[in-house]
Formats: C-alpha cells, sequence, structure tokens
C-alpha cells in the first residue's frame, strides 16, 4: 500500500512511525513532514492547506491509494469530499481506499462549536449546559452571561488554533470578552458566533475510536498536560505531555464513556447522514463519577497520539484498510498493557515568541522502551534544527505512569538546544 501522511508535528511522526512497521506499507509519504518523519518515507513538500489539486496529481502519480490526514484543517477544508469526487470522476484504481477522516459536513463537529452543541443536544449525549449568541443578539448574550453562574466559559464558535476559548472568572470579564468576540471579531469570523456554558469541575481525558461510519474500535485512552508549568500551571499550550492508560478510566468508566458518548455519537453521525470513516477525539471530562464531553475533534490528538500508538499493538494499516472497506467489525484491537508516558521538550518562550532554526543535539536512545518523535523539527543538510514551539517529544514504557515518565526524564537528557524546556511533572497525579 503506497500511503500519504498529511501534517508536520509530533502526531503524524508517530503515526508514520506506526504506518512504517505494518507489513502492508509499501512507499509512505508525509507532507510536509519534519525531520523525524523522514526516518520513515518519504518527505513531500506539498501544501496541506487547500491545494488539493496538487495533492490529487502526486496522488496519481505516485500512485497513492489511502490519505491519512493528521491535522483538522484540510478535512473541515473538505479534503475528504475533494478527493471521493475526485475519483468518481477518474478513478485512482481498484485499489484505492480514500481518505482516512469525516467529510466536510462531519467535521463540523469540530469546525463549529454550536454545531456540536446541537448534535449533543439532539441526542442527549452529556455536555454542559449552554447557548449560542451571534452579533444580532449580543444584548441577550449579555443578560444572559450576567445572570450565569460563574467561571462562565465562552467559546468561539469556529477553528481558533486553540485560543478561542475563555474561562471566565467574573462578570464583567465575560462580559467584556463576549463584546469582543461577537462586536470586534477578537477571534475573526470564528467568533461571529459565540457558545456560552457552564463550567464543569473535574479530571480531563482524551477518549479516541476510529469509525467507519456504522462501527467502531476503541483506541487507548490518554490524558495531556496542558499548562506550560509544573503543578498544571501558566498558560495554556499545544500539550506537554501525556500518558496512557488513564488510571480513572476504568472498566465502569468506560463502559459509561461508550454507552453515554461513543454509541449516541456514531448514532448520530448515521442518522444524520454525516459521511465519517475516521478517527474521532472525545474530549472528556469526569464529574464526579460521570463522563461529559467538553470538545469533539476529527483527529487524533497531539501529543496524545504519541503514547496511543506505541500502546496499540494491532497493525494500524489493517485497521485502516478494513475501516475503509466499511469492515470495522471484524477487527480486533489489542493493547500494551504497559504505562506509556511522553514528556515534550519546547523552545525557550514557548507558548509565547519563540526562536526557530536552533541547531539540536540529539542522542538516540538504544533502549527499546523508550522513543524519540520529532514535532517542530526540520533537516538543514546534516543538522536538524528546531521549527516549532513544541519541538521534540520522548515517549517512554513502564510498568507504572512514574517508571514511563522517569525513563523520558532521564532520556531528555540526551536531548539539547538553546532555551529548552520540558515539565518533569508528567503524571505527577497517579
Ligand atoms: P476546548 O477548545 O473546547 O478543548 O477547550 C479548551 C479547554 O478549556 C478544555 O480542554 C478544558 O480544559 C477547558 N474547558 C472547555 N470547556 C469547559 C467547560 N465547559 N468546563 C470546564 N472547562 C472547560
Ligand atoms: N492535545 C489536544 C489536542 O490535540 O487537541
Amino acid at each position: 500500500m503506497n500511503i500519504l501522511l498529511l501534517g508536520s508535528g509530533g502526531r503524524e511522526h508517530a503515526l508514520a512511525w506506526k504506518m512504517k512497521q505494518s507489513l502492508l506499507c509499501e512507499q509512505l509519504y508525509i507532507a510536509p513532514g519534519n525531520a523525524g518523519t523522514a526516518e520513515c518515507g518519504i518527505n513531500i513538500p506539498l501544501r496541506i492547506d487547500g491545494d488539493f489539486e496538487s495533492m490529487e496529481k502526486f496522488c496519481r502519480k505516485e500512485n497513492i491509494h489511502l490519505i491519512v490526514v493528521g491535522p483538522e484543517d484540510p478535512l473541515v477544508k473538505g479534503v475528504y469530499d475533494y478527493f471521493k469526487t475526485a475519483h468518481q470522476q477518474n478513478s485512482f484504481g481498484d485499489n484505492w481506499l480514500g481518505v482516512i477522516g469525516p467529510s466536510a459536513a462531519a467535521a463540523q463537529l469540530e469546525g463549529s462549536k454550536a454545531f456540536a452543541k446541537t448534535f449533543m443536544q439532539k441526542r442527549n449525549i452529556p455536555t454542559a449546559a449552554y447557548r449560542e449568541f451571534t452579533s444580532e443578539t449580543v444584548e441577550e448574550a449579555k443578560k444572559y452571561i450576567a445572570a450565569h453562574a460563574l467561571p462562565v466559559v465562552l467559546k468561539a464558535d469556529g477553528l481558533a488554533a486553540g485560543k478561542g476559548v475563555i474561562i471566565a472568572q467574573t462578570h464583567e470579564e465575560a462580559l467584556s470578552e463576549i463584546e469582543q468576540m461577537l462586536t470586534h471579531a477578537k477571534f475573526g469570523a470564528a467568533s461571529a458566533k459565540v457558545v456560552v456554558e457552564a463550567f464543569l469541575s473535574g479530571i480531563e481525558l482524551s477518549v479516541f475510536v476510529l469509525t467507519d461510519g456504522k462501527d467502531y474500535v476503541l483506541l487507548p485512552e490518554a490524558k495531556d498536560y496542558k499548562r506550560i508549568g509544573e503543578g498544571d500551571t501558566g498558560l495554556n499550550t499545544g500539550g506537554m505531555g501525556a500518558v496512557s492508560p488513564v488510571p480513572f478510566a476504568d472498566a465502569a468508566f468506560m463502559r459509561k464513556v461508550e454507552e453515554r458518548i461513543i454509541r449516541p455519537t456514531i448514532r448520530g453521525l448515521k442518522e444524520d447522514g454525516l459521511e465519517y470513516k475516521g478517527f474521532i477525539f472525545f474530549g472528556l471530562i469526569k464529574v464526579g463519577e460521570d463522563p461529559y464531553v467538553i470538545e469533539y475533534n476529527c483527529r487524533m490528538g497531539d501529543p496524545e497520539t504519541e503514547v496511543v500508538m506505541p500502546r496499540l499493538k494491532t497493525d494500524l494499516l489493517l485497521l485502516l484498510e478494513a475501516l475503509s472497506k466499511g469492515e470495522l467489525k471484524k477487527t480486533e484491537i489489542e493493547q500494551d498493557p504497559r504505562s506509556a508516558v511522553t514528556i515534550m521538550a519546547v523552545s525557550g518562550g514557548y507558548p509565547g515568541d519563540y526562536k526557530k532554526g536552533l541547531p539540536m543535539k540529539i542522542r538516540v536512545p538504544v533502549h527499546p522502551d523508550t522513543m524519540l518523535f520529532h514535532a517542530g523539527t526540520r533537516a538543514e543538510g546534516d543538522e536538524i534544527v528546531t521549527n516549532g514551539g513544541r519541538v521534540i517529544t520522548v515517549t517512554s514504557f513502564g510498568d507504572s505512569i512514574k517508571e514511563a515518565a522517569q525513563k523520558s526524564v532521564d532520556t531528555l537528557s540526551g536531548i539539547a538546544f538553546e532555551g529548552m524546556y520540558f515539565r518533569r511533572d508528567i503524571g505527577y497525579e497517579f
């Protein structure tokens, strides 16, 4: 099978690493990739942000059978639909498996918070109580907020690069924010609509499934650590580390997740005619003993993928092939029972301003329980330099989360670049 993987982060390196191990893998291309994905396949400088014609040309030329999409942006922009139509008009051949991901309509589960809320409400999927507002209903929004319990959560409807959520501790802050979002386009078109919702207090986790639109398989769950500082303090980031499995996601809890959230979601997609052949990421929060949905994402998480893929023992390409053919029901998932912990090394200044192009020293771990996944890196001649805020992550296995985390911390002593920082407390509460 020839595969084109879209994206350039740690998630994509982990996906490439996993697919490369499959006997089904012939050629693996990554667009645009990073210095790590170049060890698993061939990096291709294709634009993935909407120029699907160039991508199609590439796929025809290289006889690609499967496109795997890392980030949400191409999915929300309709990469699934584009290739479906292209195949109908001019077949990619008998072995074409298509794009792993949702249609643009189904990607709205991530692309529009209001869409996701309506979808959940229709099926009684547990989520925070909410209302949605636009610039036409600012005054109503203000009244609603003034009477709302604190803290109150404001969410820009559209994609806002992870910045569109405000948790306001006072009514003054919430009122000023809603004005900024609705009237002054604080997040551009993304905040033309805003969801105002109740704050849920609990502990978060990420649950992943692969679905062919009828059936699903459950992948290992994970918990990510979003704050820059130890003890979960400071600014939000894309993710500073992750652990899997999540100790509090026991069988009883996961049964509730499947019954109350996953199954009604898959059923809902089918009922609403929303085509979905890919990963669903359920961002959940455990309140008391019960799971609630904070958000849906139409892709895998980053850095969660860097612990989920190592713990997935099943051949990923076998799963994706079955998914494409609508035969996911025939597959089974095997998980590594050990704990996996990933710790992300970031550039000094991140998540604020940071330098790029810093030379890196990387001592490659020899122990099979530890692996490196590149995030923001790039090859420059024989050298590897930094190319982003989140630079490289170290995943280790252990008999406990503590043991795995310690191995990753130890391995990070073999990595160096100017201003490098990482959290030493990933998994601290377990
Ligand atoms: P989102 O972009 O929806 O993932 O929101 C970003 C983060 O804000 C989440 O990971 C949560 O930590 C937090 N958050 C979002 N909605 C809520 C809520 N209703 N209650 C508590 N925390 C929330
Ligand atoms: N780690 C959270 C995300 O990928 O959105």
